[in-house]
């Protein structure tokens, strides 16, 4: 008699807080594809789904590196042409104290890495909301509790300083900073970097800079690097190859770690242990960075022109529709508008997608005050695909709330 097994294997519990909003309704939005309807996808951040494309030069360099037999496993850290340009980038950013630096696959992972190296049960790490959901994801499976201090939208959502102050306590580790932000594309100026750095200097928190929208500041001004306007503090700035270099199906992320090196020493020895257990990033991937680090920047000038007229686009539109605001976002490629309607915006974005077939994230999946409505706008589309969206989303409100 061949032995079965028949009995339900259950997954960890801890999973039921794993949430990623951004795929949702990645579900029903197959079935009206499979039905024969052509859904407007404005909930992914991937420029590779649109008019943009991976610089041939990152290319032609993945290619020779697989060619010249590179296939093989890498070293933990990372290549040593690839840290090196990534600590000169850390010096271009205005980092003075980088004391390390190392290579993931993807931010997704250094995320993983900093957050598991660093965290014991019962300690936290203080997360904006709304946020991007993998920083929830990953303290779930490390079963910390979550502790979200407000992005204050009447402050073009700033974080909010005294929610922070309040929010720390004795078994807080660090914070996290996402800057230029997703989903509210906004951006932080000195000021607010150095308030932020005061607390975590006075709380001995890690900061955790992700970065990796750096290079898409869509309006005269320049980006402050937190690691710049700290160099005391303990930080981990996170930074990639997915959207300043159009390579997000690479999978190559970094970290750079910055502060008082006695301070952060054990900290990096951490982080080395968990980065040799899972052996290696992506290896002919990794010849990319000094490539993109150091070679022609010039995709980016064309990069933020379409994205900063996609985004006069959005702004315009949400503006000028009712029941919709939107603080303009200043970095990145997403909007994040209220919507004053009369039922929760989880519905809204089902019924959207069910009706006329566009999609896009609901605002309850990134955290939001209570009371409050959202959706996230990817605005990557060229205009005629925007604009047949927005008119599409305006119609529905008309007739759903008139
Ligand atoms: C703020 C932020 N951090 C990290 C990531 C993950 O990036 P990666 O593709 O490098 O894993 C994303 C992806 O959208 C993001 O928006």
């Amino acid at each position: 008699m061949p032995i079965t097994q028949a009995r339900e294997i259950a997954a960890a519990s801890r999973l039921e807080n794993v949430r990623y909003a951004i795929r949702d309704l990645a579900v029903l939005a197959d079935e009206l594809t499979r039905q024969g309807h052509r859904i407007l996808p404005l909930n992914i951040g991937d420029p590779i789904n649109f008019d943009f494309e991976t610089p041939p030069h990152l290319i032609e360099t993945v290619y020779k590196a697989m060619k010249d037999g590179k296939n093989g496993y890498a070293p933990s850290q990372g290549i040593p042409q690839a840290l090196e340009a990534i600590r000169a980038e850390g010096t271009r950013k205005g980092i003075t104290s980088v004391q390390d630096a190392f290579v993931t696959t993807g931010v997704s992972e250094t995320v993983d890495i900093c957050l598991a190296a660093l965290l014991n049960p019962g300690e936290d790490i203080l997360t904006p909301s709304p946020d991007y959901p993998l920083y929830s994801a990953v303290l779930a499976k490390l079963d910390i509790r979550l502790n979200t201090y407000w992005l204050n939208e009447d402050d073009g959502w700033q974080p909010d300083l005294m929610d922070i102050h309040k929010k720390i306590t004795p078994r807080t580790r660090a914070i996290v900073l996402i800057n230029p932000n997703n989903p509210t594309g906004a951006v932080c100026s000195r000021s607010m970097l150095e308030q932020i750095a005061e607390l975590a200097r006075r709380h001995n928190l890690v900061i955790f800079a992700d970065e990796i929208y750096d290079k898409l500041i869509l309006d005269d001004e320049k980006h402050v690097s937190m690691a710049a306007a700290s160099p005391d503090v303990p930080v981990v700035t996170f930074g990639g190859l997915s959207k300043n270099y159009l390579a997000p199906g690479w999978r190559v992320g970094w970290g750079i770690v910055s502060g008082d090196a006695a301070a952060v020493k054990p900290y990096i020895e951490g982080i080395h242990r968990l980065l040799r257990s899972r052996l290696c990033a992506n290896h002919p991937e990794q010849y990319a960075i000094k490539a993109a680090l150091e070679g022609s920047q010039h995709h980016l000038v064309e990069v933020r022109k379409k994205i900063r007229s996609r985004r006069d686009l959005t702004v315009k539109w949400c503006n000028s529709t009712p029941r919709v605001s939107c603080v303009s976002p200043r970095g990145a490629f997403y909007a994040f508008p209220r919507l004053d309607i009369p039922e929760g915006d989880d519905v809204f974005v089902k019924e959207l997608l069910v009706q006329k077939h566009v999609l896009v994230v609901h605002g309850s999946g990134f955290g939001q005050k209570p009371g409050t409505n959202h959706i996230r706008i990817v605005f990557l589309p060229d205009e005629k695909i925007l604009g047949k969206a927005y008119q599409s989303i305006a119609e529905f409100i008309q007739k759903r709330y008139s």
